[in-house]
């Protein structure tokens, strides 16, 4: 990089013995020009000690009723992941393609050159080691984050595997990813911070697909910042998958066991904030007795190909960063269960006795109590009054918990098994208010591509900008693919393909939409632990023990398919989160063309094919 660079000493312990890596730290540490450096080990008493020191500079409140737990609050400018700012610098532009912001790799690199210099002035440089995946397991890759923010490093100790045995796997020549994140406020002339959560207007989170690395500047929330997430985890991943035969996705993995103990394991894909970490929690209604549904991961799925044509998925994951509001004792019991210590919590409120408060606990409190006082996610007071006047949160509806895998009572056995655990089945979700059905089974291999492919969802409040707008996502990886989505396409086709000519049998792939609105604008389809009912007819696809009925849109469940005991839901309700409506699908598939359109360098000609063939169908 920059050859004037002097290699400072940076003390590194003894137990650091990678030469390339020293010399890393050394000059991101000489461009950076950090006060202090500090190696993190991933002690307990590390962990203690830095939270101490958020609480000390106000950035962290201790919470009273959940122990080891505490509440920050974010810069109101810097609460969710930034994608227009957010880059694929791969050397050729194709090579991000159409959905991804390119710049070339020197242009980039002479952009942050004079940001980063200096930029940690008068902060601490954490050194933070973390293996994605379980230690050493050949399917796991380990990466070094250098931040200077220590709400990073104590997230990262509940979100990976955190530690100084990172240093023992990456040995004297082993490989690692390097992540270097600033929040980009540097302490001028022994300045002290003006506030509890210094961030930058300016923001920039870049990867170098080529040379894996990854550069994040001015945020400190979330996605933006905790690089071993989505940064490394998908966009650099996805491009280690194209490469050598295997997938990074956005998905959940959950295992589903039946009364007589058989276990199949399914991989789901829905968007930022449309119901992974509730999926894959799910506790099944009464009428499911000895049902049983266990969690290996909430978010992203390292998914790859055995020599027995297998696919085998492992959570690269240690921890939940899950969207508090919505969640609450009947929406998703597990989840709250795991937040009763040893949490952090980002952007919700603060109750009058020292508790965490987000919009829909108010379901767990007796009549639907609202709090009669909170101090809301940016310090002010919130009323039910102040709320009904002028619509004030009293969290953001990205507010959000970091929590360790441990705490979660429906963990999987198999959560941190090397081997990872054997896919059954794939489901691709998008949040449609309308048009798409809540569940089909594609025909095969291929139009299960195309629907994932296609997908489009109302955005959330997970990425910063305009909510509720309907976009295509294919695969749930619009701001996660690290490289050219039509390639994406084709690797998912290629490996298919492979895996039938192995003759071996591909998971069976389907959609859902549990977010189908009525006229009134209210959901139709009560969600939840209900989708326990649609997850147990893919169940009697799998089994060949579910007939189904063809539709234009893939293979759909016939009402008396799934068992309704329990739930007071008509055929006529069923009717209306199911149907096909001719002039909406005809709206559709001119979508579904425009997003084409914008693919069209290397876009696969069978997805192209398996459209016309859908055409016809609905025109039929
Ligand atoms: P990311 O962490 O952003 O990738 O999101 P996620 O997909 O894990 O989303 P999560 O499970 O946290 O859900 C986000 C929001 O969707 C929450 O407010 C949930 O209450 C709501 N939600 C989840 N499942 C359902 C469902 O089945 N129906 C409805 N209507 N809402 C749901
Ligand atoms: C998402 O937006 O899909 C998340 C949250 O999982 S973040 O880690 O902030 O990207
Ligand atoms: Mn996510």
């Amino acid at each position: 990089m920059n050859a004037a660079v002097q290699t400072l000493n940076i003390q590194a312990p003894e137990y650091v013995k990678n030469p390339k890596l020293v010399a890393w730290v050394a000059e991101m540490a000489a461009l950076c020009k950090p006060a202090k450096i500090h190696w993190c080990d991933g002690s307990q008493a590390e962990y203690d000690a830095l939270c101490q020191q958020l609480v000390n500079a106000g950035t962290f409140k201790p919470l009273a009723k959940r122990p080891g737990s505490y509440l920050a609050w974010t810069d109101p400018s810097d609460v969710a992941r930034v994608e227009d700012r957010t880059y694929i610098c791969s050397a050729k532009k194709e090579d991000a393609g159409p959905t991804n912001n390119w710049m070339a790799p020197a242009e980039m690199r002479s952009t942050l050159q004079p940001l980063f210099d200096g930029c940690m002035t008068g902060r601490t440089m954490y050194v933070v080691p973390f293996s994605m995946g379980p230690l050493g397991s050949p399917i796991a890759h380990v990466g070094i984050e250098l931040s200077d923010s220590p709400y990073v490093a104590v997230n990262m100790k509940l979100m990976t595997r955190m530690g100084r045995a990172v240093f023992d796997v990456i040995g004297t020549d082993g490989e690692f990813v390097p992540c270097v994140h600033t929040i980009g406020a540097p302490l001028k002339d022994g300045e002290k911070d003006q506030t509890t959560w210094p961030c930058s207007k300016t923001k920039y989170i870049v990867h170098y697909p080529e040379t894996r690395e990854i550069w994040s500047y001015g945020s400190g929330y979330g996605g933006n910042a905790l690089l071993g997430k989505k940064c490394f985890a998908l966009r650099i991943a996805s491009t280690m998958g194209r490469d050598q035969g295997w997938l990074a996705e956005h998905m959940l993995i959950l295992g589903v066991t039946n009364p007589e103990g058989k276990k199949y394991h399914v991989a789901a894909a829905f968007p930022s904030a449309c119901g992974k970490t509730n999926f894959s929690m799910l506790v099944p209604p009464k009428a499911f007795d000895g049902w049983k549904v266990t969690t290996i991961g909430d978010d992203i799925a390292w998914i790859k190909p055995q020599a027995d044509g297998s696919l085998r998925a492992i959570n690269p994951e240690a921890g939940y960063f899950g969207v508090a509001p919505g969640t609450n004792m009947l929406t998703n019991p597990n989840c709250m269960l795991s937040l009763d210590k040893n949490v952090i919590f980002t952007n919700v409120a603060l109750t009058d006795d020292g508790d965490v408060w987000w919009e829909g606990m108010e379901a767990d409190m007796p009549n639907k109590a609202l709090p009669a006082h909170l101090i809301d996610w940016q310090g002010k007071d919130w009323t039910p009054q102040i709320a009904k006047e002028t619509g004030a949160k009293a969290a953001h509806p990205n507010a959000r918990f970091t929590v360790a895998a441990t705490n979660n009572p429906a963990l999987d056995e198999a959560w941190d098994d090397p081997k990872g655990v054997k896919i059954d089945a794939m489901i691709f979700g998008g949040r449609r208010s309308t048009t798409v059905p809540l569940v089909t089974e594609a025909r095969d291999w291929t139009e299960g591509v195309y629907m994932a492919a296609t997908m489009g969802s109302e955005t959330t409040a997970a990425a910063f900008g305009a909510q509720g707008v309907v976009r295509r996502d294919p695969f749930a990886m619009l701001p996660f693919a690290g490289y050219n989505m039509s390639d994406y396409f084709q690797h998912w086709l290629d490996l298919g393909a492979k895996i039938e000519a192995q003759g071996a049998k591909l998971p069976k792939i389907f959609t859902t939409n549990w977010f189908r609105k009525n006229a009134e604008g209210k959901f139709v389809w009560p969600g939840y632990g209900e989708n326990m009912r649609v997850l147990k007819w893919m169940i009697d696809r799998l089994e060949g023990q579910a007939q189904g009925q063809e539709t234009a849109f893939g293979i759909a469940p016939q009402y008396a398919e799934i068992n309704w005991s329990g739930l007071d839901f008509s055929a006529a309700q069923f009717d209306s989160v199911t149907n096909i409506d001719q002039a909406a699908w005809a709206e559709e598939m001119k979508l579904h063309g425009e997003h084409f359109d914008k693919l069209a360098y290397n876009l696969p000609k069978a997805l192209l094919d398996t459209k016309a063939e859908l055409e016809k169908r609905l025109s039929a």
